[in-house]
């Protein structure tokens, strides 16, 4: 590919991928750091189940809320932020694998040759990252779409009835081997820690990586057994929420709440409705003579309706001209569209049966027409 290049084309000597080195280590630092807070939180689940709740619902900015409960918003933009790191630094660690097998021949042809541990090292780094683009991603995109969904039950849950117990088995190992080396190799890249002795410095700065990969390896499998202890015993309600402390006191506080907001609710009503029937009862004391109520209700049959009855026509006395209306329309309707022919029959049969059949109600409409 190289023979492609055009000479006059080529860049005299670019900054660009020292910076891009830069950004790498950058965002690997902030990774690597991030990775050693997030196993210490998500390892107090071996304190026990009301130490999780307790972080989880710390993470959630719990204690910002008079009642307690947490807030699932502020763990999705955490999620967001680290997943945004983690593919940048994913996309500026391509650059650096070898992608091609002679590529591949050559890196471990040299480890071979030179038995260098660092060099050893950075091929663990390519090996853990690769595995890291899909184990990670999905474990990231798990918590970017589920926020809300951490705590001792749900988490254990997820790790035995959700079987991702092999998914953080595989990224447990990638991501300590990778957070710890990366971070030693930052150190060794960029002289942290260099002190007068560069080769002590060294010396001391690999055991350090290689206790503090053990120990974040062991936090993290012993977390990962809990959850399948946790996890097992819950099978049975797997997705039930956990009612810890935390929660029960945010719980409590929440309950209490509502409760006593429908106390003051009943309370109010109660006077309402006190004052509205001692109203009522003033008014009833108050009540209008009997000629001066609304003859609407009671009125007997043959009184008018008011105006504003939407009974059809054919009830009231000038019905009978309107009835015929009524009857006429549905003739002329039946003469005219057939498209709607059987509604209209319908319609039609309906006023054939009030003329013709139906004693009842007839009489009264009759009985007027013939008045
Ligand atoms: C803000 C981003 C992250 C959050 C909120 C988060 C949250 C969690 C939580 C709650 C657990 C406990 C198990 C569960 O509930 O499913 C867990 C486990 C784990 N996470 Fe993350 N995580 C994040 C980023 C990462 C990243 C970037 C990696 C590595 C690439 C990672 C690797 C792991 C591993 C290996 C475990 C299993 C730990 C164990 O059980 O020992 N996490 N994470």
């Amino acid at each position: 590919m190289e023979s492609y290049i055009i000479e006059e084309n080529k860049p005299k000597s670019s900054r660009l991928p020292a910076r891009l080195d830069l950004a790498q280590s950058g965002t690997g630092l902030i990774l690597g750091l991030f990775m050693w807070a997030h196993m210490l939180l998500v390892g107090s689940i071996v304190l026990g189940k009301d130490a999780f709740d307790f972080v989880a619902k710390t993470m959630e900015l719990s204690f910002l809320s008079d009642t307690g409960h947490g807030y699932p918003i502020a763990v999705f933009f955490a999620v967001s932020g680290v997943f945004t790191l983690f593919i940048i630094h994913a996309l500026l660690g391509v650059r650096k694998f070898p992608i091609s097998w002679r590529q591949h021949r050559v890196i471990r042809d040299q480890m071979q040759m030179m038995k260098h541990t660092d060099t050893n090292l950075w091929y663990i780094q390519v090996v853990t990252g690769f595995i890291m683009f899909f184990f990670g991603s999905v474990h990231l995109y798990t918590m970017l779409v589920n926020p809300g969904s951490i705590d001792p039950f749900l988490s254990a849950d997820r790790v035995v009835s959700g079987n991702y117990w092999f998914l953080y088995f595989v990224l447990l190992i990638s991501v300590e081997l990778h957070a710890s080396i990366g971070l030693y190799r930052l150190c060794m890249k960029w002289g942290w820690f260099k002190g007068k002795d560069a080769r002590h410095s060294r010396k001391k700065l690999k055991t350090l990586k290689n206790r503090l990969m053990i120990f974040f390896l062991g936090l993290g499998f012993l977390a990962l057994l809990m959850f399948i202890v946790i996890g097992w015993g819950h099978r049975q309600n797997a997705g039930e929420r956990y009612q810890g402390t935390a929660y029960r006191q945010s719980h409590a506080a929440t309950a209490e709440a509502p409760a006593a907001s429908a106390a003051e609710e009943m309370e109010k009503t109660a006077d309402e409705t006190g004052a509205a029937s001692h109203g009522a009862d003033m008014q009833e004391t108050a009540a209008p003579p009997a000629d001066q109520a609304p003859a609407h209700d009671d009125a007997p049959a043959d009184t008018p309706a008011p105006a504003d009855d939407t009974e059809p026509v054919h009830d009231t006395a000038p019905a009978a001209g309107a009835a015929s209306e009524h009857d006429t329309e549905a003739v002329q309707d039946a003469g005219t569209s057939d498209a709607a022919g059987p509604a209209q029959a319908d319609s039609r049969t309906e006023a054939d049966t009030h003329d013709q059949g139906s004693d009842a109600h007839e009489p009264t409409h009759s009985a007027q027409e013939t008045q």
